[in-house]
């Protein structure tokens, strides 16, 4: 067993939790009128309601001692100051700093990395008012109306779910597109709806050797080249990324590559030069003032006391469920069609940064770690997967997000929209007792037989927990706020779990293995290398396409 399943705090929160299970959350709120405002937090305009949850003052306590016993305020402070703690790839850990406010100094290995994060935001303020504007033109000379961003996982999630989140603010004139898949039908549905002439083409890769983006980013050159010749190309593609060399190799000047460090991990990378898309999209003032709500919620994060910092509270509940009730999944249910892709986005950002089994002192863990993440923008969610959610027989826990204003004050919809926001978050913590459904049934004028037979269907479990967050308006400033609550969640997570948020070795294995089956996918004779159901699957491929081409 490991140190963490016999440390004194997670022993006493196993032993709370036979006896808080014993209550509902019911009986919770009607025993006390205070739940709300003891269960409940606000950064700025952001309010946390955690109060929907089965845990007590006892529990949360118990739950900071696991946090203190993890040391994590040490950890969080060897996060900003730079440390190498993605051990296993030496690199130390700083988006944070992406976000720092000029004037600031941020040390790593003796040197201050803040005059090349001003340099690149520079530039990229630089470049995206004059694409804007229409200084910069394409090769015949027309402004740009489309931005085509080539890229996958943090090179494309983020900057896709800030621009579709964003679009109130976005720019008409320069539509922002988003090609990241592998399979042809990505880039080629693209390619048929916007004109050479006038499209601006982002290379964004960290590495720059990401097959599916390396390959979409040559497609897209030939298509420029064919459609308007190769000296096209300096003026139709930028590149975002670490590997500078690489990006010269592709054939684009250095002056259209904006750098980012390898202290950016991939899916913290929205900050960086990754979001130059959002620059072009919402303009780079806009950028800032994501950076802006970003770096509140850092300062929040390194300085409020654990039981009133909003990222620890919502790692602590989620390790609660995770470990102490066996929960497996998690739902983001934004209720905001803006935030549609959050959910997508957060499948990176967590389940990559915490899906490990190895601890940092090379043991295999023998407690969960990261919960499938998983959600859809509501109302939506509600006619397809909640029912599960209401009375299927696993937990799912989920958090709630909705903005008090919409963009489109439009009819009553926003009401119906915050009215059924509310509405899912108390019917899974009430559920309906059989007494409940039985006045129901019985004022629907229903009989005793017809009763009986519907009844234990018209029952509801509740006790499902839920966090809602409430927010004035979804502006940049705020979805900054948003992004970097959920980055230091997961730190958090990773703390108490010992493990290394900021490597993915499990995607490096599928990548190296489909890497080489490209030739045998070419090959005129039978595949005979691999198990047999890998060998099946490759031969049928292959004679299937023969007899086709053949055909
Ligand atoms: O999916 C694995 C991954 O390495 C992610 O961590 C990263 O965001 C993505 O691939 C893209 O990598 P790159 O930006 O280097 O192309």
């Amino acid at each position: 067993m490991s140190k963490l399943t016999h440390s004194p705090a997670w022993m006493a929160l196993k032993k709370h939790k036979t006896i808080i299970s014993k209550q509902s959350m019911r009986s919770m709120f009607n025993e006390d009128a205070q739940r709300f405002e003891k269960f409940s937090l606000q950064v700025e305009n952001l309010l946390l309601d955690y109060s929907k949850n089965i845990l007590d003052t006892e529990t949360r306590a118990l739950l900071t001692d696991l946090a203190h016993q993890a040391n994590l305020g040490e950890w969080i402070e060897r996060m900003f100051n730079g440390e190498r703690i993605n051990s296993t790839e030496n690199r130390a850990v700083l988006h944070t700093a992406l976000r720092a406010p000029a004037g600031s100094s941020v040390m790593l290995d003796g040197k201050d990395v803040m005059p090349g994060v001003m340099r690149v935001k520079e530039q990229m303020r630089r470049y995206s008012e004059e694409v804007r504007n229409g200084t910069v033109r394409g090769h015949t000379g027309k402004a740009f109306t489309d931005v085509v961003n080539i890229g996958v996982g943090g090179s494309s999630l983020g900057p896709y779910m800030a621009c579709e989140a964003l679009h109130p603010y976005g720019s008409e004139k320069l539509r922002a597109h988003f090609v990241s898949n592998i399979d042809a039908v990505d880039i080629t549905e693209r390619l048929n709806v916007v004109n050479a002439e006038t499209t601006l083409f982002i290379v964004s890769s960290k590495t720059f050797t990401t097959q599916e983006t390396i390959t979409n980013a040559h497609a897209a050159r030939a298509w420029v080249v064919e459609k308007l010749g190769e000296s096209a190309v300096a003026k139709h593609f930028v590149a975002l990324s670490t590997n500078l060399e690489a990006t010269a190799k592709f054939g684009i000047h250095p002056d259209n590559v904006f750098e980012f460090w390898d202290w950016v991990g991939g899916r913290y990378s929205i900050w960086s030069a990754v979001g130059l898309p959002i620059a072009l999209h919402i303009g780079m003032d806009n950028f800032e003032k994501m950076l802006a709500g970003a770096h509140a919620m850092d300062k929040h994060f390194r300085s409020a006391p654990f039981e009133r910092n909003m990222p620890v509270i919502m790692a602590l509940i989620d390790i609660w469920y995770t470990n102490f009730f066996d929960a497996c999944s998690h739902a983001i249910l934004p209720y905001d069609h803006c935030l549609r892709r959050f959910p997508a986005y957060l499948q990176q950002l967590t389940m990559e940064s915490n899906g490990k089994s190895m601890d940092r002192d090379q043991h295999l863990v023998d407690y969960a770690t990261n919960r499938v993440i998983w959600g859809e923008a509501g109302t939506n969610g509600q006619h397809s997967f909640y029912q599960l959610i209401h009375q299927g027989t696993r937990a799912v826990t989920a958090d709630f997000l909705a903005p008090i204003m919409s963009h489109v004050p439009f009819g009553e919809h926003h009401v119906m929209l915050l009215a059924n926001c509310f509405a899912q978050t108390e019917a899974m913590m009430l559920g309906k007792t059989p007494e409940e459904a039985r006045t129901e049934l019985l004022a629907q004028g229903l009989d005793e037989a017809a009763i009986a037979a519907l009844l234990p269907y018209k029952t509801f479990p509740g006790n499902r927990p839920s966090n809602t967050l409430l927010f004035d308006k979804l502006d940049p400033y705020k979805l900054g706020m948003l992004i970097a609550l959920y980055e230091h969640k997961v730190y958090v997570q990773s703390v108490v779990w010992n493990i290394n948020a900021f490597d993915q070795w499990g995607v490096e294995y599928g990548k190296q293995l489909a890497n080489r089956l490209i030739p045998e996918l070419h090959s005129a004779k039978q595949i005979s290398q691999h198990d047999g159901s890998t060998n099946a699957l490759i031969n049928h491929y292959l004679s299937r396409r023969r007899a086709q081409q053949n055909s």
